[in-house]
């Protein structure tokens, strides 16, 4: 069964002007607990003893959800994950030739043995290890295998398919992934970034070729773009592959936490959880809507606890109000009618 990663406390603080005070974090964390979620990636201690301080108390909450801890593929960012109490750790680090010479300035025989040193001091540690391979879709392939059959051999948990830039179609990635799977055994989990707006997309191709975790943040926050929100990829779970383990009524009030929270107004037309979602303007498609909702919606709003509107403005029709009020004489229709008529919107 597909898991989710929901990392808004470490993605969504990397959006620009966005950070969580600890009684936030506790909030959003509870409310994540509550919806089902199966991982929620924490923060990366070593950033700042706040971030650790959160951590813990994150961990300390004692929730179902998996807590897991951030970190480079160093000692010291583990260490920092280990003291926050985490049973999981996502250790990333970047393996392509832009990452060795523009970030790390080392050979990728350095970069190699680093991270794998990285992995194998959490695994003696005892943690439960995601190794992720940053920029992982601009690797070369047969680096990124590679890589991953060593750490494979290590013992890690699981491995993430990083899409850091955007940089992959839906085709792509599942090409991508069914050739790891030939190659790998080791459980793939998936992280999409949104620069082209593909991330959802691309998170569930990743799903239908494999992969066991998708990363989301709520409202898509993140670096740049943001990354796969979490309302779209589980009510498209739920509608298009039957999953129905999470509790999709709370979206809204998690989304509308975080828009307080982070003051980044939710676009109007933002899937599942936006204010029009399931508005309907258009006379044809409301009186359709009236006889049977499934005309014009996939999902119905009550499965996300949202609510139908129908719009009375410049493009109704006459069965939109004959529908609404059965008992409005025919030239009270036709007044209303062509009074709306000269509306604008
Ligand atoms: N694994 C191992 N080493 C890594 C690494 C990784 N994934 N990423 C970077 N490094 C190394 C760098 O190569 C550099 O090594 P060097 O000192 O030998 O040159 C070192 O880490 C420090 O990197 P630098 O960019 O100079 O950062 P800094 O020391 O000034 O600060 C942080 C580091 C982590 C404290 C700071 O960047 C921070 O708070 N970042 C926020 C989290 C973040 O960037 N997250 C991105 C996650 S995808
Ligand atoms: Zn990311």
């Amino acid at each position: 069964m597909i898991q989710i990663l929901d990392t808004t406390l470490r993605e969504g603080e990397q959006t620009t002007s966005v950070s969580f005070n600890t009684n936030q974090k506790i909030k959003i964390a509870k409310l994540l607990d509550q919806f089902g979620i199966d991982f929620i990636e924490a923060g990366h201690p070593a950033v700042s003893q706040k971030i650790k301080e959160d951590v813990k108390t994150i961990v300390n909450l004692n929730l179902n959800a998996n807590i897991i801890g951030h970190a480079r593929a160093t000692k010291e960012d583990i260490d920092a994950v280990l003291e926050c109490g985490c049973k999981w750790i996502g250790i990333f680090m970047g393996l392509n030739d832009l990452s060795l010479e523009h970030k790390y300035h080392i050979t990728r025989e350095q970069a190699e043995k680093r991270f794998l040193d990285a992995l194998n001091y959490a695994k003696e540690n005892n943690l439960k290890v995601r190794c992720s391979l940053e920029d992982g879709s601009r690797t070369n392939f047969n680096d990124w295998i590679n890589f991953a059959k060593k750490a494979e051999e290590i013992g890690v948990d699981r491995i993430s398919v990083i899409d850091t830039v955007g940089a992959m179609t839906p085709l792509r990635i599942f090409e991508f992934i069914k050739k790891i799977k030939q190659e790998i055994k080791t459980e793939l989990h998936v992280h999409c970034h949104n620069d082209f707006g593909m991330a959802v997309a691309n998170s569930l191709t990743a799903y239908e070729a494999g992969v066991i975790c998708i990363d989301t943040t709520i409202n898509g926050l993140g670096e740049r773009a943001g990354i796969a929100s979490l309302s779209t990829i589980c009510a498209a779970l739920n509608v298009f592959y039957g999953i129905k383990k999470y509790d999709l009524t709370l979206l809204p009030e998690i989304s509308k936490l975080i828009e307080q929270y982070t003051k980044i107004k939710v676009s109007a037309r933002q899937p599942i959880i936006g204010e029009n979602v399931f508005t309907h303007k258009g006379g044809l498609h409301s009186s359709a809507v009236l006889e049977n909702p499934e005309t014009y919606e996939l999902i119905s709003p009550e499965v996300v606890n949202q609510k139908r509107k129908i719009v009375l403005g410049n493009m109704v029709g006459k069965k939109v109000l004959r529908k609404l009020n059965h008992k409005l004489p025919e030239e009270e229709i036709n007044k209303i009618f062509y009074e709306l008529k000269t509306r604008q919107g």
